[in-house]
């Protein structure tokens, strides 16, 4: 009796060892097997839209470095300056990839108001209170949309998945500065 239960108990045991074995080879081939020529589309058009939130990110911090007023306008004017070459950085790194799935890139500028995920604001409103609310709206915004990028990438493409991993970290950390800022600014 306990020579049967022996026989049935590793029956299981090598049935789970070869349920495991497929699954992971499946997960495997997966992660592999990359984006199918439509996904890719899709992911041109995901991927265009962050370059115009970044160009115009870029040109928000850059705009915004050179008007920013009132308390702390020295700091803001210098995290500003540099989270603009931070955004040209993303889009250059968003660029690469859009070639490498052989997308068109926008041939004007205009085309990024219709792309644009986050849009533009521009910054009428010169206060250093007013300029930091804006740039923390837009990031808080461009967050959002890469976990929505993420979902759809999922393990598919792991290059474009780190890249859009470590662009939205980055967004991350410039809130949590951007946010410590106004603090210091409205007090
Ligand atoms: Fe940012």
């Amino acid at each position: 009796m306990q020579k049967i239960n022996k026989k049935g108990n590793s029956k299981w045991i090598w049935g789970g060892i070869l349920g495991l074995f497929l699954l992971g080879g499946a997960f495997f081939y997966l992660s592999k097997k990359g984006l199918s020529k439509a996904e890719q589309t899709k992911a041109v058009e995901l991927l265009n839209k962050v370059l115009a939130d970044e160009w115009f990110a870029n040109y928000q911090y850059w705009l915004g470095s050179k008007l920013a007023k009132g308390p702390m306008s020295k700091e803001v004017s210098a995290l500003f300056t540099k989270y603009s070459d931070d955004e040209f950085n993303n889009a250059n790194k968003i660029v690469d990839k859009i070639l490498l799935f052989e997308g068109n890139l926008p041939l004007e500028p205009k085309i990024w108001y219709e792309i644009s995920k986050c849009g533009y604001s521009a910054p009428i409103d010169t206060s250093t209170k007013n300029l930091l609310e804006q740039a923390i709206k837009r990031e808080k915004c461009a967050v959002e949309f890469f976990k929505e990028i993420t979902d759809f990438i999922g393990t598919k493409d792991v290059e474009v998945l780190k890249i859009i991993q470590e662009i939205s970290d980055m967004q991350n950390s410039h809130i949590t500065e951007l946010q410590n800022l106004l603090e210091l600014v409205q007090h």
